[in-house]
């Protein structure tokens, strides 16, 4: 019994995780829009495409309409336009077949000049006056799909439409007739303009949107020589309530074509309380870390103290004093060189990476730079992460290392000098070093225009997860 049940589970599970796998399509970052993103994204455009769209003008209308007893009178309206509108209820779904975004029985107002003019036996006869009308049960719907073009995502619009139940026509002025007159002329006219105007505003609206989604760029510049590769890899997957895109998300030169390896994705399956989870695997951080290792960007040369105090053997009296014998109160320099690309791992505790440093120790005699002493080393680092802003940061901690000297011209070193100077120069020089360029970090893949808050990072086996919601700092 418990044993089927294990099965049951297992077998479930195996059948998310492929399915989950396959959607990733080999994207190393995956960004998922929960079903609370979703609808932040929903109100988010509604508002949008309203504050950008009102004042809407709708075409002009004229006629001429027979009213009883007066004869052919010729009517127009114009300038009309509506002012504002009012969103009870919407709504966005997610399928198979697309998004669809829907806004039920909207409100909206609109005004609008009248005039018009007739002829009575021998004069001519015209007046003018505004009018305000009331649009009620206004329904909008669209239903898109998102597909990959070329690494871009773009949008496919499959329907949209707006329909409208019901207007109130209220007029200011005018002759007795007219009420009725501009009723049964106009009304038909003005409802359907209003659903034709906002029905070609909105498939506009679409094409804006498309054409955003097609300008993010694909490419992440870091600095001079650094970038990321911000392609979407695959179609955008529609879950139930939920749109999963895949990023490429490694590292590569900045300029340069040369492609990164990275081995297949995998997909986190995980309850999600934010916006937007954006998982990043393991491959992103060490793509990275071989980029700026291939890049020539792990070397060092620390010839100051990180409170800005030039080094000199007296500090490192203690620490070799045959250093201090031989150089007294020489200026030190400390060449330090990755020897290969850190290799980084991650678990459900956090990050850890493994760190080759070889560390040339010299001092300035008389003019020359000398290498006193090379000391090979090995250090195990905890990585923390957080955010700062749209920065994925960090900082690492030091968990153990191992060291061995490979040259001395200051006599035997005694192992516990070995440790002591290493320890000194892997605390007090290589980690604060490299702490200050990750305190800047990396940026999430955040389109411009939003920022993220609430945020916490998920470790997972082989990945880190960002859970975060999301704001707009653009109004
Ligand atoms: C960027 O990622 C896309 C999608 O995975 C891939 O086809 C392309 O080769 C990558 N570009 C580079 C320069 O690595
Ligand atoms: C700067 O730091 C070094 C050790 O890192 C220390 O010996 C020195 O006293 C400090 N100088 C100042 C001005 O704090
Ligand atoms: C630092 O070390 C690297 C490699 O060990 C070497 O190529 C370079 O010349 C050294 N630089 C200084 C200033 O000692
Ligand atoms: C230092 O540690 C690394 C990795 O743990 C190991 O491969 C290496 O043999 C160690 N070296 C010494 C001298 O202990
Ligand atoms: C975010 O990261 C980029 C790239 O490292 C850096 O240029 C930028 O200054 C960082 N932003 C903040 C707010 O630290």
């Amino acid at each position: 019994m418990v044993l089927e049940k294990l099965m049951t589970i297992l077998v479930l599970f195996f059948s998310v995780s492929q399915t989950l796998g396959q959607f990733n399509n080999h994207g190393h970052i995956s960004v998922l829009v929960s079903k609370t993103g979703l609808e932040f994204v929903k109100d988010y455009l509604i508002n949008e495409v309203i504050s950008t769209t009102i004042p809407l003008k709708l075409p002009d209308i004229e006629k001429k309409v027979k009213i009883p007893l007066i004869g052919k009178v010729r009517m127009g309206l114009s300038n009309i336009q509506i002012y504002t509108v009012h969103v009870q209820s919407s709504k966005i779904k997610t399928g198979e077949n697309g998004i669809f975004l829907s806004v039920l029985g909207a409100t909206a107002d609109l005004i609008l000049d009248w005039s018009y003019t007739y002829k009575a036996s021998f004069f001519h006869i015209s007046d003018h006056g505004d009018a305000s009308v009331k649009v009620k049960g206004m329904d909008v719907k669209i239903s898109v799909n998102l597909v990959n073009d070329d690494g871009s995502l773009k949008i496919a619009l499959l329907e949209s439409g707006c329909t409208v139940k019901s207007i109130g026509i209220h007029i200011n002025g005018g002759a007795s007739w007219l009420y009725q007159g501009v009723v049964d002329a106009f009304q038909k006219t003005i409802l359907s303009s209003v659903e034709k105007t906002v029905s070609k505003r909105i498939a506009e609206k679409m094409t804006k949107l498309d054409s955003f989604l097609q300008s993010l760029p694909k490419v992440g510049k870091i600095d001079d020589s650094v970038a990321v590769n911000l392609t979407f890899t695959g179609n955008p997957v529609l879950g139930d309530s939920s749109v999963e895109a895949g990023i490429n998300g490694l590292f590569m030169p900045n300029g340069n074509d040369v492609k990164v390896s990275g081995s297949r994705s995998l997909s986190f399956v995980s309850g999600v309380n934010r916006m937007v989870a954006i998982s990043i695997q393991q491959e992103v951080f060490n793509s990275a870390t071989l980029v700026y290792f291939n890049e020539k960007r792990m070397h060092m040369v620390i010839g100051e103290s990180k409170n800005g105090s030039v080094l000199s053997t007296s500090d490192w009296k203690l620490i070799l004093p045959g250093l201090y014998k031989l150089y007294p109160n020489d200026k030190m320099m400390l060449n330090m060189s990755v020897t290969s690309p850190p290799d980084v791992k991650i678990t459900e505790n956090g990050i850890d990476a493994t760190i080759q440093l070889e560390i040339s120790i010299n001092v300035q005699d008389f003019g020359k730079v000398l290498s006193v002493a090379r000391i090979s080393s090995v250090l195990n680092v905890a990585c923390s992460a957080e955010i700062a802003k749209n920065n994925l940061t960090g900082s690492l901690r030091l968990k153990d290392f191992n060291a061995t000297v490979k040259s001395s011209n200051i006599g035997e070193l005694l192992p516990k000098y070995i440790q002591v100077a290493t320890s000194t120069v892997l605390e007090s020089l290589f980690l604060p070093f490299v702490n200050a360029r990750l305190k800047r970090g990396f940026p999430l893949p955040i389109p411009h225009g939003f920022t993220i808050k609430n945020t916490e990072i998920v470790f997972v086996k082989n990945g880190v997860m960002v859970c975060t919601d999301i704001a707009s700092y653009s109004i």
